[in-house]
């Protein structure tokens, strides 16, 4: 079939620096296949902006697969845009009207700091990981892949969670920019799983401290950020995460009477 082409008005936040004050912007894009992506739709933007001397608009991108993580922004309010289970990488511009007006702004939270446009410093999801999203296994030859059983149910659960890409949309969706989702995914494929096991209590605490740290908001369990998932990680994993917190400081507190993290 051929592809059709449609004419856009984007309205972009533009902002030079972490610093700098930022404004939207507005910009025609002609002549838009339906079959190209969004952000290839953006490359043929800032093609023209470089033609005419102008700075190129800001956006973060690598694998343009859906796998990565590295993408992501706001379009008219909607983390990734507004076709479900689907990065802005992976969105067509067939999910768009034409003569259809859009704005895309960076994802907002103040643990996301705007570093230009619509990129912003996603790094504080990193040392959530860094503080325990990991095992510890001793080194020597590979475990035969059969000698450790794991139920079927449990290792698709743990898949499901482990799908989480990072690319930060349940902060963004949130009206308290919370990382809940995020942090539970990575605390519950682990958690599932038997290798995940040993470390399952030091790793709730240290990763919870560390949203905290890291000054995400509070759930208030209004489920926004995973209908915005690209990847549907399930509201399920908050509850997770939540008992494996409960056990993991009723534990402490009785082995220690009160003593930290060690
Ligand atoms: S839970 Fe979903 S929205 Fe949040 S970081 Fe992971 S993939 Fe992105
Ligand atoms: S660029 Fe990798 S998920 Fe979008």
């Amino acid at each position: 079939m051929a592809d059709k082409k449609i004419n856009l008005t984007l309205k972009v936040w533009r902002q030079r620096g972490p610093k700098e004050k930022g404004e939207f912007k507005t910009y025609e894009a002609k002549n838009v296949s339906t079959d190209e992506s969004f952000l290839e739709m953006l490359d043929q933007v800032n093609e023209n902006l470089v033609k005419k001397g102008e700075d190129p608009i800001v956006f973060d991108h690598d694998c343009r697969e859906g796998i990565c993580g590295s993408c992501g922004f706001m379009i008219n309010g909607d983390a990734h845009g507004p076709q479900k289970s689907t990065t802005v990488c992976q969105l067509h511009m067939r999910a768009f009207k034409d003569g259809e007006v859009l704005t895309l702004e960076p994802w907002r939270a103040t643990a996301f700091p705007i570093q230009k446009d619509l990129m912003v410093d996603r790094s504080a999801l990193d040392r959530i990981v860094q503080s325990g999203g990991f095992i510890t296994a001793n080194t020597g030859s590979a475990q035969d892949a059969n000698s450790i059983l794991i139920p079927k149910t449990k290792a698709d659960e743990a898949f499901e969670s482990a799908t989480c890409i990072g690319c930060g949309a349940c902060v963004a969706s949130c009206k308290n920019a919370a990382a809940h989702l995020f942090t539970s995914a990575k605390i519950s494929h682990l958690a599932l799983l038997p290798q995940g096991e040993v470390e399952a209590e030091r790793r709730a605490l240290r990763m919870v401290a560390q949203m905290d740290a890291e000054g995400f908001g509070a759930c208030t369990s209004t489920g926004a950020c995973s209908a915005s998932c690209p990847k549907d990680i399930s509201l399920t994993n908050i509850a997770r995460m939540n008992r494996e917190y409960l056990k993991a400081s009723i534990n402490r507190k009785e082995e220690s009477g009160g003593g930290g993290d060690g």
